[in-house]
C-alpha cells in the first residue's frame, strides 16, 4: 500500500507534481487538480475539497459536461468489460453492482438508457453513499428512477455534487483519513431511526411523535448512549420527556453551556432533523470523557422531547418547559385519539403535573448560553458546496388551527350560487396566502403554508359544511411576520363574509424572530474558519429549539449541509459522515475556545 498523502507533499510539489498527486480524484479530469494548485497552501482537507469544487463551478458548462461524461455508466459496459479505473471499479464493487440479479441489471440498463436519452450524459451517483460504505442496490435503482424525473439544470448540478462526493471519498482514501466521529454520529442516527411509530412501521417510514411508544424507546436509547457510551456524569429524563445529560466542568458548580436539539420528528421524516444536534454534542462529550478532560464550564445536553407540534399543537413544549413558558392549558390538549397530554405523560411514567414541569425552568445566570447544531433543511449550503453555515437569525413564526363553518348540502341539487362551501373558502384562503407571502418573500423572507386541510365526515356527494385547516406564517422579522398575519386574517374575514360563512382561528404557537447573539455567532465563525472553511452567514427559515431558549439566554446555531438538494421533512433528507465530522469538530473547537475565554 502506498504511503498516505500529506499536505506537506501537496503544498511542496510543483504544479504538475500537485496534479499528479491528486490523480484519479476527479475521474479522467486532471484539469480540476491543475486549477486548484494556485489556491495552495492547503491546511485542511475541507479546504482542499472546496478549492477543487470551486474549480469545477468556475469552469463553465462545457467543461462540466466533459467532466460528467468522463464517468462510466453505473453497472454499464465498462464494468462488464473490466475497463473501469481502479477507483470506479472498487466503488461499484463495494455497492454490490457486480452482483446484480439479471432483473436488477435489466432495470438499471433500461433506466440508464432513458436517463441518457433525456439528459445526454451518464447518471452519476457516489455509490459509496453518505457513510462511505456503499449504498444498497435497491437505493441506487430508486435514486436513478427518481432523478430521471428531474429538470436538466437541476440534474446537472446534482451530478456535479455527486462528483464532488466521489472526490471527497477518494481524497479521504489518499490521505488515509476516516471521519470516525462523523461515522459515529451517522450510525447513532441510523440506529435511532429504527424506532418509528407503530402505524408507520409497515410503511417503512420514520415518524416519532411525542410520547408514542417509539418516542419512549428513543428516549431510553439516548439516555443509555449518553450515560454508557459518552461518559456524561448525570443523565435524567425530565418531567416532559427531555433527556438531559450533564458533563461537569472542573467544578460541578461551574456554569454550564447548554446545547441540544429535538428527537421527535414530523410524519415520514428524515433522520437528522433535530437529532444531528444531539449526536454532535454526544460525540464531543464522548471525546472529552475519553481524554479524561474537564473544561472550566459544564456541558448540559438536552435531547428535547418535542419541537415539531405533531401530536399536540403545543409546539416547542419541551424547550418552553426550560424557559418557564409551559402553558397550563397544554396539559388538557387532546390528540387525534382524544388522549390528553396529561394522560399521555402519566402513561409514559412522567408525573403529568404542572408543578413538576414548572420545576424544569432554568436559571439563565447559571448558563453561558445555548448553542445548537442543526441540518440546514434547505438547498443553500449544498448549492455553494459548503459543509457548514453560520446562522445569523431564526425567522419568526405563528401557527394557527382554523375552522370554517358553512352548510353541508346536496352536491347534485344545490345551485352553485347558493352554496356555503367551507372547503372552497379555505382553498381561496390558501391561494391568498401563497400570493401574499410571495409578494414580500424577497424583501422579508415571508412564507405561508396551509399544511393540513380536512373536511370532517365529508362525502363525495355533499358540499363541505365544515373545513379545518392549519396555518403557518413566517418571516425574517416580527414586523414582517405580523404584517403578513394581519393581511391573512383580514383576507380570511373577507372571504367568509362574502361567502356567508363563520370562522374561528386559534393561535397555537408564536415564536419571535431570534437573531443570533453576536459573541456566540463569532465563536461559531472562529470554529468554522479554523477548519479552513469560508464563512457563509444565513437566516434560518425553519424554527428551532434555540428560538425558545433565545428568550432567556444568548444563543447561536451552526448549520450543516443536507444532500439531495437539501430536502428536509422528507425521508430523502441526508447528511454525509464527512459533514457530520466537520460539525463535531466545529463544536469541539468552539468548546476549546470557550475554555480559553473562561479561563482567561
Ligand atoms: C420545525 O421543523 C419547523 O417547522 O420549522
Ligand atoms: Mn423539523
Ligand atoms: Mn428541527
Amino acid at each position: 500500500m502506498s504511503p498516505c498523502l500529506s499536505f506537506e507533499d501537496l503544498n511542496g510539489a510543483s504544479e504538475a507534481g500537485f496534479a499528479a498527486l491528486l490523480d484519479g480524484v476527479y475521474e479522467h479530469s486532471p484539469w480540476v487538480a491543475q486549477g486548484a494548485a494556485q489556491a495552495r497552501p492547503f491546511r485542511s482537507l475541507a479546504q482542499l475539497k472546496l478549492a477543487l469544487a470551486d474549480v469545477v463551478s468556475q469552469a463553465g458548462r462545457e467543461a462540466q459536461l466533459l467532466l460528467i461524461r468522463a464517468h462510466p455508466e453505473l453497472a454499464g459496459k465498462a464494468m462488464a468489460q473490466q475497463t473501469l479505473t481502479a477507483e470506479s471499479s472498487s466503488e461499484q464493487e463495494r455497492a454490490g453492482l457486480g452482483h446484480c440479479t439479471p432483473e436488477e441489471l435489466a432495470r438499471i440498463q433500461s433506466l440508464n438508457q432513458a436517463y441518457n436519452e433525456k439528459f445526454g450524459w451518464p447518471f452519476i451517483l457516489a455509490v459509496r453513499g453518505p457513510r462511505g460504505i456503499g449504498l444498497r442496490r435497491r437505493d441506487i435503482i430508486d435514486t436513478l428512477a427518481r432523478r430521471l424525473q428531474a429538470q436538466p439544470e437541476q440534474e446537472l448540478a446534482e451530478c456535479l455534487r455527486q462528483i464532488h462526493r466521489i472526490a471527497e471519498l477518494r481524497l479521504n482514501d489518499k490521505f488515509g483519513v476516516e471521519p470516525t466521529l462523523g461515522q459515529q454520529v451517522w450510525d447513532w442516527a441510523e440506529e435511532l431511526a429504527s424506532h418509528t411509530d407503530a402505524e408507520f412501521r409497515p410503511l417503512g417510514q420514520l415518524t416519532v411523535t411525542y410520547l408514542s411508544e417509539a418516542h419512549q424507546t428513543a428516549m431510553r436509547r439516548l439516555q443509555w448512549w449518553m450515560a454508557q457510551e459518552c461518559g456524561f456524569d448525570e443523565v435524567n429524563i425530565d418531567a416532559v420527556g427531555n433527556v438531559v445529560g450533564v458533563y461537569h466542568g472542573s467544578s460541578p458548580k461551574a456554569k454550564r453551556l447548554l446545547t441540544g436539539s429535538h428527537y421527535d420528528t414530523v410524519r415520514n421524516a428524515g433522520r437528522y432533523d433535530g437529532r444531528l444536534g444531539i449526536f454532535t454534542a454526544m460525540a464531543a462529550v464522548r471525546e472529552l470523557h475519553r481524554a479524561g478532560r474537564r473544561l472550566p464550564f459544564g456541558i448540559e445536553l438536552v435531547a428535547f422531547a418535542e419541537e415539531e407540534g405533531q401530536r399536540y399543537p403545543a409546539t416547542f413544549l419541551a424547550a418552553s418547559a426550560l424557559t418557564g413558558q409551559f402553558d397550563t392549558a397544554w396539559l388538557e390538549q387532546t390528540d387525534d385519539q382524544g388522549i390528553s397530554m396529561r394522560s399521555a405523560m402519566q402513561a409514559a411514567g412522567l408525573p403529568g403535573t404542572l408543578e413538576a414541569i414548572q420545576a424544569l425552568r432554568r436559571e439563565p445566570g447559571q448558563y453561558l448560553g445555548f448553542v445548537e447544531v442543526h441540518i440546514e433543511q434547505g438547498p443553500v449550503l449544498n448549492e455553494l458546496n459548503l459543509p457548514l453555515g453560520i446562522v445569523s437569525s431564526i425567522n419568526g413564526s405563528l401557527r394557527y388551527c382554523g375552522v370554517i363553518q358553512g352548510q353541508a348540502a346536496h352536491a347534485g341539487t344545490t345551485p352553485m350560487n347558493r352554496r356555503r362551501d367551507a372547503a372552497a373558502a379555505v382553498a381561496e384562503l390558501i391561494l391568498y396566502v401563497e400570493q401574499r407571502a410571495s409578494a414580500t418573500a424577497a424583501s422579508a423572507g415571508t412564507v405561508g403554508t396551509v399544511g393540513m386541510l380536512q373536511v370532517p365526515a365529508g362525502s363525495i356527494n355533499v358540499v363541505p359544511g365544515r373545513c379545518q385547516f392549519s396555518l403557518d406564517l413566517r418571516a425574517t422579522s416580527n414586523a414582517a411576520r405580523d404584517a403578513l398575519d394581519a393581511d391573512v386574517r383580514q383576507a380570511l374575514a373577507d372571504i367568509c363574509q362574502r361567502r356567508g360563512l363563520q370562522h374561528s382561528l386559534e393561535l397555537t404557537m408564536s415564536a419571535s424572530a431570534a437573531p443570533s447573539d453576536a459573541a456566540w455567532q463569532a465563536r461559531w465563525e472562529q470554529a468554522v474558519s479554523g477548519l479552513g472553511l469560508p464563512l457563509h452567514r444565513m437566516p434560518s427559515g425553519a424554527g428551532h429549539d434555540a428560538m425558545k431558549l433565545h428568550e432567556r439566554m444568548p444563543q447561536a446555531m451552526l448549520f450543516v449541509r443536507g444532500g439531495n438538494e437539501g430536502i428536509s421533512h422528507n425521508p430523502l433528507e441526508t447528511v454525509s459522515s464527512d459533514d457530520a465530522q466537520l460539525a463535531v469538530q466545529a463544536l469541539q473547537s468552539l468548546l476549546e475556545h470557550m475554555s480559553k475565554e473562561t479561563a482567561a
